[in-house]
């Protein structure tokens, strides 16, 4: 697969994979050794960025705790050397919202946690996953500071970081990434560009397919099981099927085009836009892991993305899921 820098020189395939979803939020968590050989598959294929967090878990089927950085760590281990994982810290989950922690003490015993779950002596890219509000980003950068020095983490980024918020900490200590949501559904933080471009910072887009939704493989009464977040996600919604038929019609037919699938559409498009716009889609299954990473090859234009991003500005679509409530 064709490779991307972020930041100031962190080498990575131009598609990344999220690994949540083998755990956290899309139902019963996957088996270990079905999800270890998955992430295997994938660094065959030659996606080389791979992207985890402290907590993302879940239950397995036999009712143990899947770990999603444990399965990361020991899927990567004999690539290690040529993998960059990413992992974050910062935040729990208390019910349906997010709890955020950022204070200096509560990173650090998050990043030897993280180092003792992947199996590994360093992070390759350690992501704030929320912005605290009760700690100011000088604060947190110095931190990232002190985590390089010590050679415990080598790059760091934020998760749906702002405009002022990043600004603050890069002044201090030098972000790789940001890593905020991004799919056609959710163009919101497109106003960072100019920000990205001036910091050179990259953006690696989480949720990249709507969790999904964008793939076209979804319709009305398709239902998900207990424990899969989307059951209660405003796109999953019978209504919305509705509401996004002009949408989908747009993905589609420009996949007719270029002999390509939605899903890979919806990845192209953001990476034709940007020489520094990485997507992390996240799957389970071999056939999809394939599919994401050969968005790689998809002959989108110019052109192409400028008509398509004129049609998204003009279209009514339903909501989509903006994340969990932060506290
Ligand atoms: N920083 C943050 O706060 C944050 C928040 C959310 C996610 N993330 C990261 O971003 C990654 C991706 O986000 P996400 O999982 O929320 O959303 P996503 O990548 O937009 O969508 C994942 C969903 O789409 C399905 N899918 C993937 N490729 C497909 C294809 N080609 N055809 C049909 N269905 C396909 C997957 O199902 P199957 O498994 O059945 O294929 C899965 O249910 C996560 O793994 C995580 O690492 C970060």
């Amino acid at each position: 697969m064709k490779k991307r820098i972020l930041g100031n020189g962190l080498n990575v395939s131009e598609i990344g994979l999220g690994c949540m979803g083998f755990s956290h939020a899309y139902g019963t968590a996957c088996d270990k050794g079905e999800a270890v050989r998955m992430i295997r598959k994938a660094a065959d294929m030659g996606y080389t960025f791979f992207d985890t967090a402290e907590c993302y878990t879940g239950l397995c089927a036999d009712g143990t705790v899947s770990y999603n950085e444990e399965i990361v760590g020991e899927a990567l281990a004999p690539v290690r050397n040529h993998v960059v994982i990413a992992t974050k810290g910062g935040v729990r989950h208390e019910g349906d919202s997010l709890a955020v922690d950022s204070r200096p003490a509560t990173l650090r015993a998050s990043v030897e946690g993280s180092l003792k779950r992947l199996g590994t002596e360093v992070i390759d890219l350690y992501y704030q996953h929320r912005i605290d509000p009760n700690v100011e980003p000088e604060e947190v950068a110095g931190t990232m500071q002190e985590l390089i020095r010590e050679g415990k983490i080598l790059h760091w980024g934020i998760s749906e970081a702002t405009e002022e918020y990043l600004r603050r900490a890069d002044a201090v200590c030098k972000v790789a990434a940001v890593q905020n949501r991004y799919s056609m559904m959710a163009r919101w933080h497109e106003s960072l560009f100019p920000v990205l471009e001036e910091l050179n910072v990259g953006y690696v887009a989480f949720s990249p397919l709507a969790n999904g939704f964008l793939t076209d493989a979804f319709g009305k009464g398709s239902t998900f099981e207990e424990g899969d977040f989307r059951r209660f996600m405003p796109q999953y919604q019978d209504a919305s099927y509705d509401a996004n038929e002009k949408l989908l019609a747009l993905v589609r037919d420009m996949a007719g085009e270029k002999q390509a699938t939605p899903a890979q559409i919806s990845l192209a498009w953001m990476i034709r836009k940007k020489p520094y716009i990485v997507p992390i889609p996240g799957s389970r299954k071999e056939h999809r892991l394939i599919e994401n990473a050969g968005a790689s090859e998809v002959d989108l234009t110019e052109m192409d993305v400028r008509a398509l991003d004129e049609a998204l500005d003009r279209m009514e679509m339903s909501g989509v899921f903006g994340g969990h409530a932060a506290k």
